[in-house]
């Protein structure tokens, strides 16, 4: 493993099987009555939020605790960032406490990055403006592969605010080294011009594709990013793109539906669909956990006991 988990794009095919190979053994430690191993004693965690945060932050916070890492939260919110404190200076701060990896959420694409020229242990991206969120494409991986097997030729329709969504990047690009086809379906407006360079196809009819996926993946509508009109209505968006009761019964029997949260239920996903037993939303969640520990425990080097 590398030493720091920036981008989905930087792991190879091996990478990422290792990952979630060591999350699916990580899993069945987790189904023991005590579900802590010792592996990282001794070693210390920072979570480094800079941006609202439910389903990462405490899983990653949860995920270093199970190996056993000191855990230091970090909310932006309260601390000296709002006396002007710059992202340096309060990285090298709590370098100075011990850190040996630091998990982080920044509202600007490219922090993560720059944070890694700053700090000598390993930096995790835990989402970063529009640009990645590599956890959350493995973790999708992860509860992909636990209900359909192996990657390699499914079908994974990604639908939505993909302008705006880290999630949409890293999973493309992960999904497309671990051997799948995925096919993105947004309005024109919800798609950023470098779309054509990416390793997937478009489509404009959600209709057509859903009867061809394996995995179909609803992304909320990032309305706080939003700074003009990119449809006319949130009812004309729900009615073109939305995942409603009649659309779920256009995908085949065994497909899975999936949204990594939070969602805008009635908007991008009726509550039914999210609701159903086809759905994995809540392991999405659970998951996550997994996966983050499987990502620290690589990058950290402990060893399982
Ligand atoms: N999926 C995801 O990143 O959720 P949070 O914003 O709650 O962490």
């Amino acid at each position: 493993m590398k030493r720091h988990l920036i981008s989905a794009g930087d792991l190879s095919r091996d990478d990422a099987l290792l990952i979630l190979d060591t999350a699916e053994e990580l899993a069945r430690v987790s189904e023991r009555s005590i579900k802590k191993l010792p592996t990282l004693r001794g070693r210390t965690v920072v979570n480094l939020f800079f941006e609202d945060s439910t389903r990462t932050r405490i899983s990653f916070e949860a995920a270093a605790k199970r190996l056993s890492a000191d855990v230091i939260n970090f909310s932006a919110k309260g601390s000296s960032v709002s006396k002007g404190e710059s992202l340096k200076d309060t990285a090298l701060t709590l370098e100075a406490m011990g850190a040996d990896a630091v998990v982080i959420r920044h509202g600007s694409s490219g922090a993560p990055h720059r944070l890694a020229n700053w700090v000598h242990g390993s930096v995790v991206n835990a989402g970063d403006g529009t640009h990645e969120h590599p956890t959350q494409a493995l973790l999708d991986a992860f509860s992909m592969r636990r209900r359909l097997g192996a990657l390699d030729g499914r079908r994974i329709t990604i639908v939505g605010d993909v302008l705006h969504s880290r999630v949409a990047r890293s999973n493309v690009l992960l999904l497309h080294t671990l051997g799948a086809e995925v096919t993105l379906v947004a309005p024109p407006t919800l798609l950023p011009v470098s779309v054509d360079t990416w390793p997937c196809s478009v489509s404009y009819d959600l209709d057509g594709v859903l009867p061809k996926s394996d995995a179909v993946m609803m992304l909320r509508v990032q309305k706080e990013r939003m700074n003009a009109a990119y449809f006319p209505s949130e009812r004309e968006y729900s009615r073109r793109y939305g995942l409603d009761r009649d659309r779920f019964a256009k995908l085949p029997d065994d497909a899975i539906v999936m949204h990594p949260g939070p969602m805008n239920r009635g908007m991008e996903i009726a509550a039914e669909v999210a609701d159903s037993p086809r759905s994995t939303i809540v392991e999405q969640v659970a998951n996550g956990v997994t996966i983050r520990m499987a990502v620290l425990y690589l990058l950290l080097g402990g060893e399982i006991a």
